[in-house]
Formats: structure tokens, C-alpha cells, sequence
């Protein structure tokens, strides 16, 4: 038995490769440093979709834009009561009124809906009222206005899409697999993203970067992060943004964020000073881990530059994790089709170490 399945392997795939040992992540050929600040969303998109679908358009950009404007419609069903819910379980019940199908069609739509719903959640929660898409803007600028209520600058809707991009699909993670194992029942692809997306809520996969800016607030200042984070180490919490099941080594998306975070800097003008005690604590989060566990290298994972990033782009940490979905829904759909295309239900044993049989009184 494999304690968490680690080592297991459990599908093949043409759509990514995490390589722990040596930190490198490809997406269907590419390095992801080289796709994130060169490629939209859409076309990251289009990239892990094309093949999975017969009638896929050469350039997803306007049936995504009007996917975004179609779903808009079950923004009807968002009241005050789960607005006001953890963002993510107010998505999931938004995304559950997309009808299950196979076809390109959901797919499109199921792209769309964490980017629609999400801002829709996070206006109507705040007493706001949800902003129509625009089907004219590219998908991160839409994405932005309807949260924020005023038009990204290019050079927001960049970062944006360098982190879409970043987190789109990685090999067989938490949620990945959870959708592969629902579309090898052939329940269909609503059904498979609403797998993902549950699996991605949790702290150790999707939910950590949240945490991540508690973390920096709690610590406050450089001086700081040392005792704080012994203190934390000594009650037996985990230091969020740090440690991968994979990776033994920084895992290569915390350097592409931490470019598109410079680079954003660059623009806007701001941030250096969050950055670099973004740097400070984590300096002193490597160094107190390797005392911590001298035999487990532990090292940046994406969750830590995602932190700063978001935050940078002024989206508040509850919604975080919507936010990877709206990436990562790309590959839970890529996955999915993958599975159906070529894949056995998905089924494996246990071992029961229950009591002996006995006779039922
Ligand atoms: N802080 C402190 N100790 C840690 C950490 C951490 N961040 N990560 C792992 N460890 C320790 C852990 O306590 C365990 O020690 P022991 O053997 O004494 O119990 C040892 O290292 C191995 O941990 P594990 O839980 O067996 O390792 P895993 O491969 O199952 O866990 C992980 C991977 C990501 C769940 C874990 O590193 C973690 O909890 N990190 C913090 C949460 C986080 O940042 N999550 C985002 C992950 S990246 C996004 C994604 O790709 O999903």
C-alpha cells in the first residue's frame, strides 16, 4: 500500500510534467516560465484542450467571451445568504446549475463560470451589485473589471494571466485526480469540476495562499518571522506556501509568479516593500525548515508568490482560491476529456483491517 498514493501512477497523459527532482514543470512541451508573461489564458487554454474536442475553434477567445456572458445568467440564483458563504462553496453551488455534458460546448461554459460567478460572489457579498461580462475583453481583463468594478491596465491583466497560466494544469495533483476519477465514471464534465473544485478547496492543495497573507499580517515585520515561525513550527502548524509531495526541490512556479510579481511592480510603481518582506520571511521560513526536518527538503511552492500576486492585483484572500479555479479548470477539463478518451473507470482496492466477520445480533 501507498500511504497517499505517493509514488502511484495512475494515468498518462499528454497535457503535463512535473519533475520534482530537478524543479521543472512542462505543459504540453512548453516550460511554464516560458508560457506565463507570454501567453493568455485563453490560448494556455486552447493549448491543453486542442485534440479533446472535434469542433474547438482555432482561437477560444470569443466563444470563451461568450460563454462568460451565457452563464452570467445563473447569477440570478446568488442571494446575500450564500454570498456571504466561503467563496468557494458559493461557487460550487453557482457551478452545480451547469448541466452535465461531454461537448465543448459545457466545457466553454465551465471554463467560464469560476471567472463569472466568482466576481458576482464577491460584489453580492460586499452588497454590490454582479457586473455583466464584456465578451470583448480578453479573458483576465474581464475577469478583473467585474470583480474591481474599473478596467484593468494591460499591464494587470498580464499578471493576471501569467498566473492563470502558471497553475493551469500540473500532472496528477489533488484535484486533477479527483476529476479523473469522476470522468472515468463517465458522470460528465460539470460533475468532474465540481470534484476538482472540491478537492482544491482544502489547505494543503488549493486553500493555502489565503493563509499565506495571515501569515505575512501575523508577522508584521523582517525582525519577526524568525520567533514567529519557530512558534508556529513548535505548536505543529505547517508554514503555509512551503513543501510539495513532488517537488524536492523550489518548485518552478514560485519563480514565474515572483517574475509576474516584479514585473507588475515595474508598472504600477508600488510593492517593492511587500516584496521584499515577502522575501525576508521567506528566507527565514527556508532556513527554520531545514533545522525543522533536516531529512525532508522543503522548499517555496506556487502558493507563496500566488499570495503576493493576487494581493497585488487587490483581490481579497477569501477569494483566493476561486481564483486558481479559474486556472486550473482548464486542465481539470483537459484531464477529464483525456480520461474518457482512452481511460478504464478509475478503481482501485483497499485493505481491510477491520474486525473478523462476526454474526450480526
Ligand atoms: N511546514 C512544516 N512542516 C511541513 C510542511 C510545511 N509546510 N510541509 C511538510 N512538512 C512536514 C510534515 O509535517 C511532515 O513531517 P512528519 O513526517 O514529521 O509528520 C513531513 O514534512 C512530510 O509531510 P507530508 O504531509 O507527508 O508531505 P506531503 O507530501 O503529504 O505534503 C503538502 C505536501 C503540500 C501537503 C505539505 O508540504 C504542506 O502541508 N504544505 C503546506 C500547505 C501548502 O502550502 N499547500 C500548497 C501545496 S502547493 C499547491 C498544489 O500544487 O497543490
Amino acid at each position: 500500500m501507498s500511504d497517499g498514493l505517493e509514488g502511484v501512477i495512475a494515468a498518462q497523459t499528454v497535457l503535463s510534467d512535473v519533475d520534482g527532482a530537478h524543479g521543472r514543470l512542462v505543459i504540453r512541451g512548453y516550460a511554464v516560465e516560458d508560457l506565463a508573461g507570454r501567453t493568455r489564458f485563453e490560448d494556455a487554454a486552447h493549448l491543453l484542450l486542442d485534440g479533446f474536442f472535434d469542433d474547438a475553434p482555432s482561437d477560444l477567445s470569443s466563444a470563451l467571451g461568450e460563454a462568460r456572458v451565457g452563464v452570467f445568467a445563473e447569477v440570478a440564483a446568488l442571494d446575500e445568504g450564500l454570498a456571504r458563504r466561503d467563496p468557494v462553496e458559493a461557487l460550487r453551488a453557482l457551478l452545480a446549475r451547469i448541466p452535465d455534458g461531454d461537448d465543448l460546448k459545457t466545457a466553454l461554459r465551465l471554463i467560464a463560470a469560476p471567472a463569472v460567478f466568482t466576481p458576482a460572489v464577491l460584489r453580492v457579498a460586499n452588497g454590490d451589485a454582479p457586473i455583466a461580462p464584456d465578451p470583448a475583453l480578453s479573458h483576465a481583463a474581464d475577469i478583473l473589471r467585474m470583480i474591481r468594478g474599473v478596467p484593468a491596465t494591460d499591464a494587470e491583466a498580464a499578471a493576471l494571466d501569467a498566473y492563470l497560466v502558471t497553475v493551469c494544469d500540473h500532472g496528477l495533483n489533488a484535484s486533477t485526480f479527483a476529476a479523473r476519477v469522476v470522468a472515468s465514471t463517465r458522470a460528465g464534465l460539470t460533475s468532474a469540476v465540481l470534484a476538482g473544485l472540491s478537492a482544491l478547496k482544502g489547505p494543503l492543495h488549493g486553500g493555502a495562499p489565503g493563509p499565506v497573507i495571515d501569515m505575512l499580517d501575523a508577522i508584521g515585520t523582517p525582525e519577526n518571522a524568525r520567533p514567529w515561525l519557530e512558534r508556529a513550527l513548535a505548536r505543529g502548524d505547517r508554514l503555509m506556501g512551503f513543501g510539495h509531495r513532488i517537488y524536492r526541490v523550489r518548485d518552478p512556479r514560485a519563480d514565474a509568479l515572483k517574475a509576474a510579481v516584479r514585473r507588475l511592480s515595474s508598472a504600477s510603481g508600488g510593492l517593492p516593500g511587500r516584496l521584499a518582506f515577502a522575501e525576508a520571511v521567506e528566507r527565514a521560513a527556508l532556513e527554520i525548515l531545514r533545522e525543522h526536518k533536516p531529512d525532508r527538503p522543503l522548499d517555496t511552492n506556487v502558493e507563496f508568490y500566488t499570495a503576493l500576486l493576487l494581493e497585488a492585483l487587490g483581490l481579497p484572500p477569501s477569494s483566493f482560491t476561486c481564483v486558481f479555479a479559474m486556472g486550473r479548470v482548464a486542465g481539470w477539463l483537459a484531464h477529464a476529456r483525456e480520461q474518457l478518451a482512452g481511460g478504464r473507470l478509475i478503481r482501485p482496492q483497499s485493505v481491510y483491517v477491520g474486525p473478523e466477520v462476526r454474526v450480526a445480533a
